[in-house]
């Protein structure tokens, strides 16, 4: 068992990573409401300026659709305008950004995190749970094909950053599997609330 991050002195700012299908959503929601701040999802966000129709909206359809990440500026931008809301003063759970080096120099420029929660399950879990949920909710992205491009791209582009914050000691790697209480115990557990 890890040292827990003290984080009741400082707004919250909580970054959650992890692999696709990971429950970093699901993870982020629940703290969310714990602490009584937004769940700001990146992939959340942009899926909603899909939704808006927009030209923009359908430019990043098809990058989602192809699971590959959509431009660094597109992502920054889409973020900016919703972490500069009110109710995102005293703090957020963000999940799905910074999820490479770019990205993670920007965000540096920009904002300081309190802890990084890195979620961690094996790729045979989460492709079952991506397929389960390919088959209720029908996510664009949630193919077998779609799912292995993007977990290729969080080993490769998103784990380099983990290193980063590591080197700043405020990573804490979360063990992904069991139901997402226990889950959301252990996270809860290593933030010291
Ligand atoms: P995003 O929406 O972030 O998708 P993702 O990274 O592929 O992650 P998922 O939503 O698939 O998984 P999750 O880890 O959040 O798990 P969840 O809680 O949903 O990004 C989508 C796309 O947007 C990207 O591919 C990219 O194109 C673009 N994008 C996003 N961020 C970007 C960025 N920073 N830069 C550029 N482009 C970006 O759970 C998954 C399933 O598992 C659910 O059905 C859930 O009910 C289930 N589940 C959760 N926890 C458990 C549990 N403990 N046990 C069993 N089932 C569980």
């Amino acid at each position: 068992m890890t040292e827990p991050i003290n984080i009741s002195d400082s707004k919250h700012k909580i970054l959650i990573l992890g692999p696709q299908g990971s429950g970093k959503g699901t993870q982020a929601q629940l703290l969310a409401e714990k602490l009584g701040l937004p769940a700001l999802s990146m992939g959340q966000l942009l899926r909603d300026e899909v939704c808006s129709e927009s030209i923009l909206g359908q430019k990043i359809k098809d990058i989602i659709d192809q699971g590959e990440l959509v431009s660094d500026d597109i992502a920054l931008d889409v973020l900016k305008i919703r972490i500069q809301k009110q109710d995102a003063e005293d703090g957020y759970i963000l999940d799905g950004y910074p999820r490479n080096l770019a990205q993670y120099q920007t965000f540096k420029n920009f904002d300081v995190p309190t802890a990084l929660i890195v979620i961690t399950v094996p790729k045979e879990e989460t492709l079952k749970r991506l397929l389960k949920r390919a088959e209720i909710e029908g996510r664009s992205d949630d193919n077998k094909e779609t799912i292995l491009k993007r977990l290729d791209i969080y080993h490769q582009d998103t784990e380099p950053i983990i290193e980063e914050y590591r080197k700043i000691g405020i990573v804490k790697e979360i063990d992904g599997i069991g139901t997402v209480e226990e889950v959301a115990s252990r996270i809860c557990q290593v933030l010291n609330i």
